[in-house]
């Protein structure tokens, strides 16, 4: 859109300072409003802040000040002055102006007023361009940004580890097949079994759960690599922390124990936090104030206690928590809710912790992040290190307020023996993950990682309760729309 003649297109974002005034410049943008046929407010992305646009009714052509609704794109010329209004230090006098795009007012579905989320989410192409989604998806882009800088600082190597893969390192069965076959016409063995070498990989194939059985093979010559990946999980719950297709963030070191795994994990989660604190304050504060606004509707019982920002520095501030499976067991059996019996799943030494006491735990107990390590073996997958107590494995899960858990990770079994054991029990294979076992029989070494939802990581910093508003698209059960 740039010739020799017409000057480059000027961010906004670049321009709601001083520092330009006097300079004639191109910006192209949105429109939010247009009042006093003569005001226009415009915004372009690169900042939640509108550009004032003052428009002069004398050089302005009357078809086009006809054509302005909210959300026609534009593309205008002109001075940046000093403002002369309150509420911004710049305005640009508009010399030429041009629709590039009109949006007709009454079909626009995106107006100045408060949308709710649940509206937005049916508008997913449109919700970007209101304020909340602009600055939910900078922030992302700015936590993305953090993880690979705190990554690649401590040499780190990141991986690409598969997409589609033959095995399920959670062990969790929910996997989404991947297949070439025709599902009206499925080849069959004699027995009535599917034929899966006539499949495109000649064998079983699904979208992968996790990137960390591969992560390990690189951790296990490079020292230290992570993944960043999307995975995939068919789980049917449709809660608002979970999703079909998400991100993670699955760091592997060599040479290292759960302690290094726990003080990695504390450490990646404050550097993030600190960075976004650091480089998006604004969209932060504006975070802060709508989940100030959004609360005001709720019991005062249910309502943070801290705005956004403070809680996430006080995160920054603070060391975690650290509790075993075990005491946290004791804590919930000694809790008011259970002797109320307000828990509705069961506490009991060997079931798997739910997330109404794992929010208990961080919200109630603690009051921040809590590390919870060595979960009983039975509830954990089979590649987490066996304790010396032959019960309990070497895992650890990062909770936090108004989440639950964030990191799940744990030292990984480096005994050829004892994995190989683990395998029989958790009815593995050895011939379906023979490669992975080969790490343990030549050069094995103590070695740990994580996985970090970056979903949660996103709503966690910007204080979105719900995780289809953290991400573009979200898939979850019987939603796919855009
Ligand atoms: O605890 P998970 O299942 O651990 C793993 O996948 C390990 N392989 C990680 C590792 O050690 N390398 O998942 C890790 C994190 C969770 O703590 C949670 O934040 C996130 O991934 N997560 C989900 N996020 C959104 N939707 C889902 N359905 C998720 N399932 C897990
Ligand atoms: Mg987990």
């Amino acid at each position: 859109m740039t010739d020799s003649q017409t000057p480059k297109r000027t961010r906004i974002s670049l321009l709601l300072n001083d520092s330009m005034v006097g300079q004639n410049l191109r910006v192209c943008g949105w429109v939010r409003t247009f009042r006093n046929d003569r005001f226009l407010a415009v915004n372009d992305g690169s900042t939640l802040h509108n550009l004032q646009l003052v428009v002069d009714k004398e050089t302005t052509h009357s078809e086009i000040l006809k054509q302005l609704h909210t959300g026609a794109a534009i593309e205008a010329m002109g001075e940046l002055v000093e403002s002369q209004g309150g509420g911004q230090a710049t305005e640009l006098k508009v010399t030429t102006l041009r629709i590039l795009g009109g949006a007709d007012p009454d079909e626009f579905p995106i107006q100045m007023k408060r949308h709710s989320l649940d509206f937005l989410r049916e508008k997913a192409h449109m919700r970007f361009r209101t304020n909340t989604f602009g600055a939910v998806f900078r922030v992302r882009h700015a936590l993305q940004y953090a993880v690979h800088t705190f990554f690649h600082e401590g040499g780190f190597y990141q991986l690409h580890t598969p997409i589609i893969t033959g095995s399920d390192a959670e062990g969790a069965g929910e996997m989404f097949r991947v297949t070439t076959l025709d599902l009206d016409n499925l080849p069959r063995n004699e027995d009535g079994t599917l034929d899966v070498t006539q499949d495109f990989f000649g064998k079983e194939a699904n979208l992968t759960v996790s990137g960390q059985l591969e992560a390990e093979l690189g951790a296990m010559a490079l020292g230290q690599v992570y993944t960043f990946g999307p995975t995939f999980r068919a789980e049917n719950s449709n809660t608002s922390r979970h999703l079909a297709e998400f991100w993670m963030i699955e760091p592997e070191i060599a040479f290292a124990d759960l302690q290094d795994d726990m003080a990695l994990a504390e450490d990646c989660l404050k550097y993030v936090l600190t960075y976004a604190l650091e480089n998006c304050a604004e969209d932060l504060a504006f975070l802060e104030r709508r989940e100030l606004d959004a609360e005001k509707q709720l019991p005062q019982a249910e309502r943070h206690e801290h705005p956004l920002r403070s809680r996430l520095q006080a995160v920054v501030d603070a060391p975690f928590e650290h509790l075993t499976y075990t005491e946290v067991i004791e804590v919930l059996k000694n809790s008011k809710p259970y002797k109320k019996k307000k828990f509705k799943y069961p506490v009991e030494w060997g079931v798997d912790l739910q997330s109404e006491h794992e929010r208990w735990l961080v919200e109630k107990h603690v009051g921040g992040p809590v590390v919870v390590t060595d979960y009983p073996a039975g509830i954990k997958a089979f590649y987490m290190r066996t304790n010396d107590d032959g019960k309990t494995v070497a895992a650890m899960d990062v909770l936090v307020p108004g989440i639950g858990e964030i990191i799940g990770g744990s030292q990984r079994e480096e005994r050829l023996d004892v994995l190989k054991r683990k395998c029989a029990e958790f009815n593995i294979p050895e011939e379906h993950v023979w490669w992975y076992l080969e790490t343990r029989k030549f050069g094995s070494a103590p070695h740990c990682g994580f996985g970090m939802g970056f979903e949660r990581l996103v709503m966690y910093v910007t204080g979105m309760t719900n995780i289809r508003d953290v991400i573009p698209f979200p898939r979850t059960p019987l939603n796919a729309e855009f």
